[in-house]
């Protein structure tokens, strides 16, 4: 485990200071919940949204928050008016967001989806504080610069990611190269059982109903591509000293064993819990305590059977893609996110086909190399900028897929 893995956060007799990045999503409103039921351990400095106003600025009010923040400035009119009467601050903007991340605080949460995500939770690593991360991107598009960074500031990083976090809870980090490998489970999302050619006609509709977890739209659509597993192992390769071929990844339907590893001994230790992420977000919240969480209790014997199977990467291309681009460095993961992000809303707006998202992610990264685009993601600056090459890339093949297919149905006329 690394450095900033091992050091013990310091809990003291006051509330734990807290900034909430991505409070209104669906890993902040689990924070925020949890947040609610514990009011005297925790203090809120500050909930940061991008535009949804009534959410934010009505958990800013419940929890006493000091500062709400919205990303999107069109939108900082509309919360000054919902807050008004209070003496909540308001802020609006990318650079309010960063500097919400980095206010005087113990904890960041750092829940925001997507790339956004990366540039403040980089604030508050610099800032040295505890962060419970959801925002898997950062680790994706810069794993080692925010690894880096965290060893250098003493920022301790916990993983929020279940998988992750129940490596986190099983890896003994004294016996860290005694660890053979680390295995991530999977539920195999929507599609586990369905053919080629069913996946490929999967509408976003079905594709947004996953079997076991309710998140946001991207995550849950990353799930049923698979796409999901293939930036976690990234974000597990960035977190945990093994290198990428020691990491696994296992289908379990259940979703009730989240991630095991496996020691020299021949031990597999492994964590297991309803799928509800306020059971993570709690660990990472009270660590190194434990609290109260309502979630529900697994109930094994009523259970019966757990099962497990090989992912299978011919249906799931998404995963390989994934373990390609980690193997090729140079910021090709972060093309990998920023096609996926760009992909994912095109889908869920019936611009292209659910199989469509990972070809435009693999195109994106071939035509990258191709222009000699590829560079190591060594500052932030670097990494923002491959990112939207991956963007205007990842844009340009969708175009070219819609033209292609317009000039076929033209054609066929
Ligand atoms: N959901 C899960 O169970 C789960 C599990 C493991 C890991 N994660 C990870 O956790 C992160 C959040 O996922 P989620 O499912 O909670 O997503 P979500 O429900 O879509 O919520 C996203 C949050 O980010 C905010 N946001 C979006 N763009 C922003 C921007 N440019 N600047 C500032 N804030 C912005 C949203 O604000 P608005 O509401 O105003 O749009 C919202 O609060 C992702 O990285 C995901 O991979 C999620």
């Amino acid at each position: 485990m690394s450095e900033s893995l091992k050091a013990p956060l310091e809990r003291r007799d006051e509330p734990l200071r807290l900034v909430v990045l991505g409070s209104t999503g669906s890993i902040g409103c689990s924070t925020v919940d949890l947040i609610s039921r514990h009011l005297d351990a925790f203090e809120v400095v500050a909930l940061v949204a991008n535009r949804n106003v009534d959410r934010l600025a009505e958990q800013a009010r419940s929890l006493g928050a000091k500062r709400a923040v919205v990303a999107d400035p069109t939108y900082l009119a509309a919360l000054r008016e919902t807050l008004s009467g209070t003496d909540i601050e308001v802020a609006a903007g990318e650079v309010a967001v960063v500097e919400a991340a980095a206010m005087p605080a113990d904890m960041v949460v750092a829940a925001i989806v997507g790339a956004a995500g990366l540039a403040p939770t980089l604030a508050a690593v610099r800032q040295g504080r505890a962060i419970a991360l959801a925002n898997k991107e950062s680790l994706v598009c810069a794993g080692k610069l925010v690894m880096a960074e965290a060893k250098r500031h003493k920022a301790t990083i916990l993983p929020v990611d279940s998988e992750h976090n129940a490596l986190f809870q099983v890896f003994e980090a004294d016996n860290a190269g005694r660890v053979e490998k680390v295995i991530l489970t999977a539920s195999g999302g929507p599609f586990r059982t369905w053919s080629k050619a069913e996946i490929a006609a999967a509408t976003p509709e079905v594709a947004l109903r996953h079997p076991n977890w309710q998140m946001g739209a991207r995550i849950t659509i990353d799930s049923a591509s698979m796409m999901n597993k293939g930036f976690e192992l990234i974000e597990a390769f960035h977190l945990f000293p093994l290198p990428a071929d020691r990491i696994d990844v296992l289908v379990h339907p259940q979703s009730t064993v989240h991630g095991l590893v496996q020691y020299c001994d021949g031990s597999l230790l492994a964590q297991l819990g309803a799928p509800d992420m306020r059971t993570p977000i709690a660990h990472c919240l009270a660590w190194p305590n434990r609290i109260q969480v309502l979630a529900a209790r697994l109930d094994l014997a009523n259970m019966g059977t757990l099962t497990f199977e090989k992912p299978d990467v011919d249906r799931f291309p998404a995963l390989g893609l994934a373990r390609a681009a980690l193997a090729k460095g140079k910021g090709a993961p972060v093309l990998l996110n920023a096609a996926d992000e760009i992909a994912v809303a095109a889908f869920l707006s019936q611009r292209i086909g659910f199989t469509d998202i990972v070809s435009i992610s693999e195109q994106t990264i071939e035509a990258a190399d191709r222009s000699g685009d590829l560079i190591e993601p060594d500052t932030l600056e670097v990494t923002l900028a491959l990112d939207a090459v991956g963007r205007r890339l990842s844009r340009q093949a969708i175009e070219n897929l819609a033209t292609g297919t317009r000039a076929a149905a033209g054609g066929s006329r």
